[in-house]
């Protein structure tokens, strides 16, 4: 899938934006792939995505295509939403991060393309640090917790950073560098405990192949814009990136 992907950029001359043009619909055809959302429903699912992104109304009405997908993925209504809006978000984003980090240190690429077998920490590092700074996970206490000096009561709402935990410098020395043979990195990307990700070990090999991939095919990748100029996509419930122009 990469590879048709990357072979419909061959011959691009000028610069072209991974986001749009690798990583998201990379991602969205992997995850529907995995949901089991027929081709012809996809494009759908898309727009709903957006609509659920970009809309402060109501959610979008149930139409017969949508009933048809429920009925093809088993799915109901909330869950086939949280895949419509964060799973191939959350996926596309960390490959564009992935690639960004890697282009923006360049002594970490090197290392890379030289030990290529690093590929599997450092993807570990991507998925520390390319978590957005919204990304807060609510829990509710189920009995007092005494916290340092502080109690947590029954019933109270707690909202965790994963963003603050995983640059937490007691547990990540010099939290804010990418390292890609960061050891060890106990990160909590993927969440922790009862709700961690379902897709984890998929998403850890999707974002693999697809760093390694564009690297051996691409060797000479780089930005095609100064950093300063790579914005964050604000309206994304899971971050990403606006545009990653490169040439190559
Ligand atoms: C690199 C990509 C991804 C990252 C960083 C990520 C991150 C997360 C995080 C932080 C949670 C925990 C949420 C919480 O504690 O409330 C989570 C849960 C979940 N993720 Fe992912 N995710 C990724 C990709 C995916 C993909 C591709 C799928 C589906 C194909 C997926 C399916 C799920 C599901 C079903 C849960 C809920 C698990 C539960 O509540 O039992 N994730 N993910």
């Amino acid at each position: 899938m990469l590879d048709s992907i990357l072979d419909g950029l061959s011959d691009r001359t000028g610069p072209t934006d991974l986001c749009a043009e690798l990583a998201a619909p990379f991602a969205a055809r992997m995850v529907f792939d995995v949901v089991g959302v027929r081709e012809e429903d996809r494009p759908l699912c898309l727009h709903r995505s957006h609509l659920l992104r970009v809309s402060e109304g109501p959610p979008p009405v149930l139409d017969p295509a949508r009933i048809r997908v429920m009925a093809d993925t088993g799915q109901d209504e909330a869950t086939l939403a949280f895949f419509d809006v964060t799973e191939h978000e959350t996926l596309a984003a960390r490959i564009a991060y992935g690639l960004l980090f890697l282009l923006a240190y360049p002594d970490q690429l090197c290392r890379l393309q030289r030990t290529p077998a690093l590929i599997s920490s450092a993807v570990e590092e991507i998925l520390r640090l390319a978590v957005p700074g919204g990304s807060w996970i609510p829990r509710y206490a189920r009995e007092d917790i005494e916290f340092g000096p502080i109690l947590i009561e029954r019933g109270d709402l707690v909202v965790f950073s994963l963003q603050s935990a995983n640059r937490d410098e007691g547990v990540f020395p010099d939290a804010n560098r990418f390292l890609i043979d960061r050891s060890p990195n106990q990160h909590i990307g993927f969440g922790y405990g009862k709700y961690h990700c379902l897709a984890a070990h998929l998403s850890r090999l999707l974002l693999r192949t697809a760093i390694s991939t564009v690297f051996s095919r691409m060797p000479g990748l780089r930005l095609a814009v100064p950093l300063d100029r790579i914005e964050v996509d604000r309206t994304q419930v899971t971050g990403g990136l606006n545009a990653l122009p490169v040439v190559w």
